[in-house]
């Protein structure tokens, strides 16, 4: 198991950390001794999560802050509170998302549901967070992709997929889009020499909420996933999140890295450095993602 090196003085903010991979992600942060931020859409449920982390590390600095990452007035509003505090920032984890909902669902700002939880949102933050990220020194920011982004394709002519939606196509693109982000906010540091990194990490298989949480959107009751059985190799929360961690916390992990677990089909085992597909690093695509993410969100990452 991957041991977080020591993180005092660091502060980090992991979205999505009321549950599943980014409360493991949060707990080990800050068993390692940084200030971490849960930035959550339920308080409720972000406070449950603040109280069992600090069972197991009673001295655990933490706290919990409203984010909906599909409202882009609320990320406007979660980086303003961290901006005005003047505080550093040193750990961004990119983690929240949403999975395939079985019909297409809009956001308040008339985007897509997955497209607007799993990239628009982020990259709005990143957009918002670059300036205090850097002058924080040292400072990472770590994006959860997915295997799934190895299979899918970015439709500029239709990101929103309004013509035809499918679940799991408009989830794969997200993913792949997630991972291309973090490969050309790499190259743009890389190029610039802001003192920031960006890094992407996949999880392989884990049986989370994630798969019921998505099927249920839209529906009165709680729907359960077929990828919730156990035939496919699977593993706990503990290392899936390890690919994600080495990722934002290994001395080791250069700007652009890409780790996901080692064993079969990348779906288990230790976190390792993944090979890229083609399709994130094809010629131009990064540009042309991010023209289109400034245009929908209206922010432009300033570096
Ligand atoms: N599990 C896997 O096998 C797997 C595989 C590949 C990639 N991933 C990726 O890993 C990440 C974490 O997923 P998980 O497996 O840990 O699933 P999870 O247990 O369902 O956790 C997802 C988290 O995202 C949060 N979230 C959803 N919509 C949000 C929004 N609009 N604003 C803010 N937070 C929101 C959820 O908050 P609530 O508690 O409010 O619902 C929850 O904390 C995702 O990006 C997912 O795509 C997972």
């Amino acid at each position: 198991m991957y041991d977080v090196p020591p993180q005092g003085g660091r502060r980090a903010v992991v979205t999505g950390a009321s549950g599943g991979l980014g409360l493991e992600i949060a707990r080990r942060l800050a068993g390692a001794g940084a200030e971490v931020v849960l930035a959550v859409r339920s308080l409720e449920r972000g406070e449950r999560a603040a109280n069992q982390i600090r069972e197991a590390h009673p001295g655990a600095r933490l706290e919990v802050r409203a984010l909906d990452l599909a409202d882009l007035a609320s990320v406007r509003a979660f980086v303003e509170g961290l901006v005005g505090e003047g505080r550093p920032l040193h750990l961004l984890a990119n983690n929240a998302g949403v999975m395939r909902p079985p019909r297409r669902t809009e956001t308040v700002d008339g985007l897509e549901l997955q497209f607007a939880t799993n990239v628009a949102g982020h990259y709005a933050l990143v957009a918002r967070l670059a300036a205090l990220l850097t002058r924080s020194g040292d400072a990472r920011v770590g994006w959860m992709t997915s295997s799934a982004a190895h299979v899918g394709r970015l439709d500029f002519d239709d990101l929103q997929a309004t013509r035809h939606y499918r679940p799991f196509r408009a989830y794969a693109q997200s993913k792949l889009a997630d991972l291309v982000l973090a490969l050309w906010l790499a190259e743009r540091v890389g190029a610039s020499g802001a003192d920031l990194a960006s890094v992407a990490a996949h999880p392989g298989f884990v049986r989370t909420g994630l798969f019921s949480a998505g099927a249920s959107v839209g529906r009165d009751r709680p729907r359960r996933s077929l990828l919730e059985s156990r035939w496919l190799p699977h593993q706990e929360v503990d290392w899936g999140a390890e690919p994600l961690l080495v990722a934002l916390t290994s001395p080791e992990a250069a700007n652009g890295a890409y780790y996901g677990p080692a064993g079969p089909a990348g779906l288990v085992g230790p976190a390792t450095l993944v090979r890229p597909p083609r399709r994130a690093t094809r010629e131009g695509v990064g540009p042309r993602l991010v023209e289109a993410l400034a245009r929908l969100t209206g922010v432009e990452i300033d570096l």
